[in-house]
């Protein structure tokens, strides 16, 4: 394999809410401690990677990375509406400043899944009153980022809640809450694998989303809007615009600050018959987002498998290859042609903000980091600008519903006792690059 150049981003990414532990006032705290949760477990103390950041960044550094994404919270910065902690901004400068001490390159996430819970109750991510709320969240934490931070990705996977929708579809949700049981219970065995969030429908999901929405103060249990709720189209339009807003803050903040989004990519594969299929399923995915993304300084590619559709959706691929903790198959080609899809209509820098495998083999792990990176150097070679791959994740962390039960991570953190770190050869494999 070939050496990436000396200025290539290489290194890992975390969100908050996942690794840092105690994130009380966001939408997922409250919804991970319902009675009938639909959560496998709360978040708790997560990694307690809020105290100890720096030990998992010198980890990091110490393997030979010099790149670390990781997301700012937007619920502890503003755990009520209006009102800013100023400790918690200091917090997160301190964080930056010590990523850059440490000789990483800090990649900034303004919003990842996780929100304040006082705007779900506002009507969450289908108000359009969540762009003024973002920008103006936006607006406080500018001032830290200007000349500190180079790369900023406002939103997470800014697709997530359409790929939902589908997901929905996909079960024949959505007309009655009742149906959601029903299907769920009948068992449509591993359609959530075509999202990339710990999903978990489980039995009690209907008791659980009532719960939700007496907690969040909504009427009808359809319309909580959390940020991995499933969108309307107006909703996809919503994060599109808080995604523009935000640009536009930055931008006007420090010219300097290199602004885009990221976005969950499948390497969607057409059966015999699938093809107006996958490509309709690519346009939503990808192409129709690119009159919003297309000005921007980079695009965030996040890319864990490929999914095979034929004329009805989703299929089982001819040769089905092992699967993931998550239940994707293990497809690390899957990146490369991802990103040579993405770059035929997006024509800036292509960072890759997220690609990864569950997997308690690390063997695997490193097998599927050299070939991802394999990949991502031939775009490369034929002139596709990708300036950066980080794998997810840094640590084993929180899976959303799934818990901590799913291993991403190239360094064990011990939850039986004092949450020591455990470095994986893997971590080491991704150093060595
Ligand atoms: C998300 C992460 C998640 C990962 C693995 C991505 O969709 O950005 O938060 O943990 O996939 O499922």
């Amino acid at each position: 394999m070939e050496q990436f150049p000396k200025t290539f981003l290489k290194g890992a990414a975390t969100a908050a809410h996942q690794v840092e532990g105690g994130n009380i006032h966001s939408d997922y705290w409250m919804q991970e401690h319902l009675p009938h949760s639909s959560f496998a477990e709360p978040s708790g103390a997560a990694d307690d990677h809020y105290h100890r950041y720096k030990e998992d960044m010198q980890l990091l550094r110490d393997a030979g990375a010099n790149a670390y994404r990781f997301s700012m919270e937007w619920a502890r910065i503003e755990p009520e509406k209006g009102c800013f902690d100023e400790n918690e901004i200091a917090h997160y400068l301190q964080m930056i400043r010590d990523c850059r001490m440490l000789g990483l390159e800090p990649v900034v996430t303004l919003m990842h899944f996780t929100s304040p819970a006082w705007l779900i109750k506002e009507g969450g991510w289908e108000n359009p009153k969540v762009v003024e709320y973002f920008a103006d969240y936006v607006r406080h934490v500018a001032a830290i980022l200007r000349h500190n931070v180079r790369y900023v990705c406002t939103i997470n996977e800014a697709n997530m809640r359409l790929q939902l929708l589908e997901l929905m579809k996909n079960y024949r949700l959505g007309s009655s809450a009742d149906a959601a049981v029903k299907t769920t219970q009948a068992g449509a065995p591993g359609k959530e694998s075509q999202v990339q969030v710990g999903l978990n429908l489980n039995s009690n999901l209907v008791l659980g989303m009532k719960e939700a929405a007496e907690a969040f103060g909504i009427r009808d249990p359809r319309k909580i809007a959390t940020f991995v709720s499933p969108a309307t189209p107006d909703g996809d339009r919503i994060v599109m615009e808080a995604h523009r807003a935000a640009v536009q803050i930055l931008k006007e903040t420090d010219p300097e600050i290199q602004a885009g989004l990221t976005l969950s990519l499948h390497d969607i594969q057409a059966c015999p018959g699938g093809e107006q299929e996958a490509a309709r399923q690519w346009d939503e995915e990808f192409t129709h987002y690119l009159p919003w993304i297309a000005g921007d300084d980079f695009l965030g590619v996040q890319n864990y498998t490929r999914k095979c559709v034929h004329a009805g959706g989703v299929c089982e691929p001819d040769h089905p290859r092992e699967k993931t903790q998550m239940g994707y198959e293990i497809y690390p080609e899957a990146l490369e042609h991802v990103i040579r899809k993405v770059a035929e209509d997006f024509k800036g820098t292509i960072l890759v903000t997220e690609n990864g495998i569950a997997t308690d083999r690390d063997e695997q792990r490193c097998d599927f980091i050299r070939s991802a990176a394999e990949g991502v150097q031939n775009c490369m070679l034929d002139g596709i600008p990708v300036k950066g791959y980080f794998y997810w994740s840094l640590l084993d962390n929180f899976e959303w519903q799934k818990g901590f039960s799913m291993t991403f991570g190239l360094i064990a953190v011990d939850r039986e006792h004092d949450l020591t770190r455990h470095p994986k050869p893997s971590l080491q494999v991704l150093g060595e690059l």
